[in-house]
């Protein structure tokens, strides 16, 4: 009998060492569970029922090592259609998988599930996921760590412990009808009523100090913070107080070790940052407030956590508040972004593109539709609206991934242009001639390979300021930015082609430039717009469709069964 019992489990143990060496190289799979469903919070001393992953707020992080694969069941038990987005996974070949509404897939319905299948390749670091449908981001999200493959470890002694930081926007009021109000009168949507770390807004806010988000840390070690910008409209500074944080990624690519007392980082971003408790054993603020440079409404708060030491000592009757740069501050913004730059180590490699095959040239404006007696709630009576090269995206019914995986007719146009309608000084007096945009489902189709160069110029057309563009399905080189209008003889001396920072999420300076680099590899449905909600909303979006390769291996895989159906 035992002898029996010890071969079976021998064989059994010879089977798992046999399954281990078979994939030992290889990835390793997870399964993640999110039942999205309203869930009652109160912060600020309000309480409203928000729509959420688990009833979470921020939801579930995700944890990975580079290279693994996740399955993530999303079963939606709310009132209303949802499609989650991994932002900053680039899905090799899997658009299918990656979630913005009605341009990868349709909604997934009340009483509805899909399974997302999420491929990790190069990232490594933090990412983040959030819903992808109007303004449920704000509720819906998450982060991703994605650790070193097995064996492998960072570029930087390994921290005691780790923490996920995630910044947020609270809204007192219900964000879907804030939005759907906001569209129906084509006026600024309401800002929100705070920011939030880990879902706390935290000193100074109202009825927030009891539970504000504490982080204990023991005198002399090293942590790492894992900083995730979940926010919808406003870029933020952070900073600890009297201690010095030190980048050493930022959207899951590695970048030369930046110490500074302050960040900034865009909606859309994220940040590992490496934190020594080496003062004096107390409670400090970190601390994060809005970088907004323009003259558009918003939340004009400051939110803060605790960086608790352990041990015994004398709680302060004042905690020290980081101090973090004005609001309007673009030079202390500049100051920190310049500095950033790949890793570029043997370990960690950068490979910047050199000759370019397709430019595109891209202006970024806030624009006006006119409506009929002045009805609306813009300014003049006119409705805001937001454009890509002069193009206000319109959202399709059926999303653009079906529509060109099938031929599908009319749901989008493949014209999307390479350089704005007529050329004027983008960034000087733009007069009143460029403020209305066209209207347009229009995609920028990519040859399989291309080596791709976009310039991003922002305009001072309507309401100049600072757009965090984003990229889905790639990661790519900022090779250079700088103010004023874009200039292909000069602007182009000064870019770093050496070890630029690889990135998915870039603020184009306002009344700037921003140029980026990639080769056109993924083939895929990739959406691309400005990570500030309400510039999304108003159109400031479009897509990029890289064609397939000439082999199975550079074309997108088949679509899975289980899709939403669109109505
Ligand atoms: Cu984080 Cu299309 O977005
Ligand atoms: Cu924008």
């Amino acid at each position: 009998m035992g002898s029996t019992k010890t071969s079976l489990i021998l064989g059994f143990l010879g089977f798992l060492f046999l399954d281990s060496l078979l994939f030992c190289s290889a990835y390793n799979v997870h399964h993640y569970s999110f039942l999205l469903r309203e869930t009652n919070f109160t912060r600020l001393c309000t309480t409203k029922s928000m729509f959420t992953v688990n009833g979470q707020w921020p939801g579930p992080t995700i944890h990975v090592r580079k290279g693994d694969k996740a399955f993530v069941n999303v079963h939606n038990n709310g009132d209303y259609g949802v499609t989650i987005h991994w932002h900053g996974v680039k899905q090799p070949k899997n658009p299918w998988s990656d979630g913005p509404e009605n341009i990868t897939q349709c909604p997934i319905k009340p009483g509805k599930n899909f399974t997302y299948e999420v491929i990790f390749s190069d990232e490594e670091g933090t990412l983040w996921w959030h819903a992808h449908s109007d303004w449920s981001r704000a509720t819906i999200h998450g982060a991703i760590v994605i650790l070193p493959e097995i064996g492998k470890t960072y570029p930087f002694p390994k921290p005691y412990a780790e923490q996920v930081l995630i910044l947020a926007e609270w809204f007192n009021g219900d964000v879907k009808e804030l939005i759907d109000e906001a569209t129906s009168t084509g006026g600024d949507p309401t800002p929100s009523n705070a920011y939030a770390l880990n879902g706390q807004p935290g000193f100074p806010n109202n009825c927030s100090n009891e539970t504000t988000f504490r982080f204990p840390v023991q005198y002399g070690k090293t942590y790492l913070l894992r900083l995730v910008n979940a926010g919808m409209n406003e870029e933020m500074f952070f900073g600890i107080a009297k201690h010095n944080i030190t980048v050493v990624a930022q959207d899951a690519a590695y970048i030369k070790p930046i110490t500074t007392s302050y960040i900034m980082i865009t909606p859309g971003q994220t940040m590992d940052i490496l934190v020594t408790a080496n003062q004096a054993p107390s409670y400090y603020y970190m601390a994060a407030s809005p970088f907004f440079d323009s003259s558009a409404p918003y939340d004009t708060t400051n939110t803060s956590a605790i960086l608790q030491y352990t041990g015994t000592y004398t709680i302060p009757t004042t905690i020290p508040y980081p101090t973090l740069p004005n609001v309007t501050d673009k030079a202390a913004a500049d100051n920190f972004t310049t500095r950033i730059r790949s890793l570029a180590s043997a370990e960690h490699p950068v490979y910047v593109p050199k000759n370019v095959t397709t430019r595109i040239f891209i202006t970024v404006s806030v624009n006006q539709i006119v409506c009929a007696n002045a009805s609306c709630g813009g300014p003049s009576g006119n409705r805001l609206s937001a454009s890509l090269n002069n193009i206000s995206f319109v959202t399709p019914s059926t999303d653009v991934l079906q529509a060109y995986y099938k031929s599908l007719p009319n749901v989008f146009d493949k014209d999307f242009p390479n350089l704005p309608p007529y050329k004027f000084n983008f960034t000087g007096d733009v007069g009143n001639n460029t403020l209305y945009p066209s209207l347009g489902t229009k995609a920028k189709l990519i040859n399989y390979g291309d080596v791709v160069e976009i310039v991003y110029q922002g305009t001072n057309v309507g309401n100049a300021e600072n757009h965090p563009m984003h990229l889905h399905g790639f990661s790519f080189y900022l090779v250079g930015t700088g103010y004023g209008n874009f200039d292909l003889t000069n602007s182009t001396k000064t870019y770093n082609l050496i070890d630029p920072p690889e990135v998915n999420t870039i603020g184009v300076p306002k009344n700037g430039w921003a140029a980026i680099r990639f080769v056109a590899n993924n083939p895929g449905v990739w959406f691309m717009h400005c990570h500030l909600e309400r510039h999304a909303s108003w159109g400031m979006d479009t897509v990029l469709i890289v064609k397939n390769g000439p082999t199975k291996e550079t074309s997108i895989r088949p679509p899975p069964a289980n899709l939403p159906v669109c109505s």
